[in-house]
């Protein structure tokens, strides 16, 4: 296992749309699988997308069990490979960041609940439903596979903010 290196906005792997998933078992999936499972628990943050890796393909770990007072039904390492929305309802305002534009943290708006449908690394058809982080982390994950980033879900006002952030960081860089 290794851990990989993270892209960065603006990296243009992160802004195209990721590939899907055609053989979940084959070996350079699978060793994939494991290094970004190894790389999330290497970083503070609770999910990670192929793309942030360097790699185009339709895939993101996630591991909720960090966070406290949140209840989850998903505790531990979870893969989820080609995923697709099937449901969004409600609306939550709430803070969030990414692993590729770190110091940058933004309130956005996303549905309060999500649920989706994949393929776990066995190639196992599964579904996925959450509330409040849970959904936020679904929709900012599937967000990465089709090339959006949280700073393009967020209002005008806040897009300034984020594009003059980003202006003086390159600055100082
Ligand atoms: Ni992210």
């Amino acid at each position: 296992m290794a851990i990989l290196e993270l892209t960065q906005y603006p990296n243009p792997i992160l802004l195209q749309k990721a590939k899907p998933i055609t053989d979940i078992e084959s070996a350079s999936i699978q060793t994939l699988i494991d290094d970004m499972i190894e790389t999330l628990h290497s970083l503070p943050g609770i999910g990670l997308a192929a793309p942030q890796v360097g790699q185009s393909f339709r895939l993101f770990v996630f591991n909720l069990s960090a966070q406290e007072g949140e209840i989850t039904p998903y505790k531990g390492p979870h893969v989820v490979i080609n995923p697709e929305i099937l449901k969004l309802d409600g609306e939550n305002l709430s803070d969030e960041g990414c692993l590729s534009i770190t110091g940058f943290r933004e309130g956005v708006k996303r549905a309060s609940f999500a649920s989706l449908k994949g393929f776990d690394r066995t190639g196992k058809a599964i579904e996925l439903t959450g509330e409040g982080l849970a959904a936020r982390l679904f929709q900012h994950e599937v967000d990465h596979l089709n090339g959006l980033l949280m700073i393009h879900r967020l209002s005008s006002l806040k897009k300034d903010v984020f594009y003059r952030w980003f202006k003086k960081r390159q600055h100082h860089a």
